[in-house]
């Protein structure tokens, strides 16, 4: 049995998807606080399994599911992602992002649990300097994480490695995401239809707010800043779409099976500027929108580009989505039908 925390969510809602068509069986947990009844709808649509409404601070009901399953692999999304946030209200960050997992790791000692599975980010990485040629992030670049969202993940993923050092039964996976985006790849009659996507509230990403500008449901869309040291001056990101990134978790599940416990990147090895997206976005739906200088936002490295070597090589993942239009239209395609 494996167990997805955050299955409501954006990347576990995905990642739960393509272990459902996998036929495999999964429990969710997600308290609704940022994921969605309808996802956990809709996932159950594919095959039904068994949906927990529960905060992971409940520490006396998450030991009732592992009294309750027989749980190999835990995969751990439940988490507050907002940047902004985490600098206004450091607590909730370190509260339900490193106590929590922190719990959840003690769990899958005392249960046995074999396999876990972690969502980390880039944030750990802060503003990396690169020096000489290099042009990508490495699994080695130093961890200094600039912001209490950043800093929460790391301190968890130096939770799980303590455990797994002492724990020669617990391997682990981190996964350190670069800018994920796009929505399910699936068609129905040749047309993309996404069952799932994202759904942030409020939402402060690039490519949907450039999409829902797009669509009309915002007036304009703001460039933070346009004078950093990149070719137009806008800042570069790696996007990697959702469904690829899913695709390295159910990889992960597996590969534990045979090798050692591992850290990898997850992204494409290149980037796209903030204007590069608002034109892909003007071409790929062929529309326009009013385009607005906004200021920088505080913390926002210039280029932030993972090196994927690692993840590739040694877990054999091979992106199939890497195509800006498709992770675009997919987006786009998902927001025109979300209420
Ligand atoms: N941006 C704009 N206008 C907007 C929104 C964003 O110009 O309205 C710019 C940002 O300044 C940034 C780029 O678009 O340069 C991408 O911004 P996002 O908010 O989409 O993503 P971030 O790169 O800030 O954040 C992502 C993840 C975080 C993770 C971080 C790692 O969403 O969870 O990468 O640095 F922490």
């Amino acid at each position: 049995m494996i167990l997805i925390t955050g299955g409501a969510g954006y990347i576990g809602s995905h990642v739960a998807k393509q272990l459902l068509e996998q036929d495999r069986d999964i429990i969710v947990i997600d308290n609704l606080s940022t994921g969605f009844q309808r996802t956990i709808d809709t996932l159950q649509k594919i095959k039904k399994f068994d949906f927990i409404n529960l905060d992971l601070n409940d520490f006396e009901k998450v030991v009732e599911v592992f009294e309750k399953y027989n749980i190999e692999t835990v995969i751990h999304f439940a988490a507050f992602s907002q940047v902004g946030e985490s600098m206004q209200n450091p607590m909730k960050y370190y509260m339900n992002n490193t106590v929590n997992t922190t719990h959840l790791v003690k769990c899958t000692s005392v249960y046995g649990v074999k396999k876990f599975i972690f969502s980390s980010t880039a944030a750990t990485y802060g503003e990396p300097t690169l020096k000489g040629s290099e042009q990508t992030i490495t699994e080695e670049f130093d961890t200094e994480p600039i912001n209490p969202y950043g800093k929460s993940k790391l301190m968890s993923e130096l939770v799980i490695k303590d455990e797994a050092k002492v724990n020669k039964d617990f391997k682990y996976c981190i996964f350190r995401y670069f800018n994920v985006a796009g929505a399910d790849i699936h068609y129905e009659r040749e047309e993309l239809l996404p069952r799932v996507g994202e759904a942030h509230d409020p939402e402060t990403h690039l490519i949907p707010l450039v999409v829902k500008t797009a669509l009309g449901k915002r007036d304009a869309i703001s460039i933070f800043g346009e004078e950093y040291d990149t070719p137009d001056g806008t800042c570069i990101r790696d996007y990697i779409h959702v469904d690829d990134l899913a695709d390295a978790h159910i990889k992960a599940i597996d590969y534990l099976d045979e090798n050692e416990s591992d850290t990898f990147n997850c992204g494409y090895g290149y980037g796209y500027s903030v204007k590069e997206i608002i034109d892909s976005v003007k071409n790929t739906m062929k529309c326009d929108f009013k385009v607005i200088k906004g200021e920088r936002r505080e913390g926002d490295p210039s280029t932030l580009v993972s090196d994927n070597t690692k993840i590739k090589e040694k877990m054999k993942w091979k992106p199939k989505y890497n195509d800006l239009g498709l992770i675009i239209k997919s987006a786009y395609e998902w927001e025109k039908n979300l209420k």
